[in-house]
């Protein structure tokens, strides 16, 4: 298998590389739009409307495409529903930010059946690897053992109770995020108090922060959030409970996406690690490959990186999200 990892000035290359490839590649000739399905998983953090942006800016007529676009609510029958739908229309080529990682076997073995590349963008599926052409994404595991090792480094061996905020039951981000935490964190003095799942959204991140500060009330001494939005919610709900985020509980989460990082500034996020949201250009440049019969990478990882508070004070300006 393939793979390959690309930073930031190689993202940027891949990109103008791209932008400048044939329109016409799957589509017929070089005046025809390509069709592209797209399947997001839905609206739930401020990381998905970033991406979204960033698939709808790279898939513009512009850039040679038709695109028919798919927001799923995060319910997991309905973007299966929207695939079959683009398969049935006879869509060029089908991209899916696939919501959780099982159940994909059959819908895509009907794309592939039908002659259609799927490329995945984002999250990772179980289903064999022969069934899409391509995945393009951020390693998500390791997402989580950096999140871990500043734990790990900052509470050390001082007896340390942590609560975690997990994203989407089922998704990759959730799974590889809790694993690679896990492993970074083993061997410390660090608890885990209590696991639930906050959907990777605000409002359930601080409904079931709530849950946890009402169990465990202040002896609560971090929360790993899987997302900034969690995150900002957990924030809500330790200030009403009249604790100070950041110093009396410390909060270390993943994406690194515009209100986190100002919390961060602020001192109420004690670390973040960034989940990079900019992938419509590297998976526009897969379709036009894929349909051209180039031979692509099969995984395509792009580079993240991490921020204390004054590293983010350093780049909040020149941030695109
Ligand atoms: O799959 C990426 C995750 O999905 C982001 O970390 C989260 O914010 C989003 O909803």
């Amino acid at each position: 298998m393939k793979k390959k990892l690309i930073g930031g000035i190689a993202a940027a290359a891949a990109l103008a590389l791209a932008m400048t490839g044939c329109a016409g590649g799957g589509g017929g000739g070089d005046d025809e739009l390509i069709t592209v399905g797209f399947a997001q998983t839905g609206s739930e953090s401020g990381w998905r409307s970033a991406n979204t942006e960033s698939m709808k800016a790279a898939f513009s007529e512009e850039n040679g495409f038709e695109l028919v676009f798919n927001a799923a609510d995060n319910k997991i029958e309905a973007q299966i529903a929207a695939v079959r739908s683009f398969i049935n229309q006879g869509v060029d080529a089908i991209v899916i930010a696939p919501i959780v990682e099982d159940g994909w076997d059959d819908v895509l073995t009907e794309a592939k059946e039908a002659g259609i590349p799927v490329i995945l963008e984002d999250r990772t599926v179980t289903a064999s690897d022969d069934l899409y052409a391509a995945w393009v994404g951020l390693d998500f595991r390791n997402e989580g053992v950096m999140a871990g090792q500043w734990a790990a480094e900052t509470f050390g061996d001082t007896p340390t109770n942590l609560v975690v905020l997990e994203g989407t039951t089922g998704s990759a981000p959730a799974n590889d995020r809790a694993e690679g935490f896990a492993e970074a964190i083993e061997g410390t003095a660090i608890t885990t108090l209590d696991s639930q799942t906050g959907n990777f959204t605000r409002a359930d991140g601080k409904t079931v922060m709530e849950g946890f500060l009402q169990k465990y009330g202040d002896t609560i001494d971090l929360v790993y959030a899987h997302n900034d939005d969690m995150a900002l919610g957990a924030i809500d709900a330790i200030e009403a409970a009249g604790l100070v985020p950041g110093t009396d509980i410390q909060i270390v989460s993943i994406d690194a996406v515009k209100d986190g990082m100002l919390a961060l500034i602020d001192g109420k996020i004690n670390f973040i690690v960034e989940c990079n949201p900019l992938l419509g250009d590297l998976a526009a440049g897969l379709v036009k490959d894929v349909l051209a019969g180039k031979d692509v990478e099969k995984k395509i990882y792009v580079e993240d990186q991490s921020f204390t508070p004054e590293q983010a004070a350093e780049v909040i300006d020149e941030r695109l999200y």
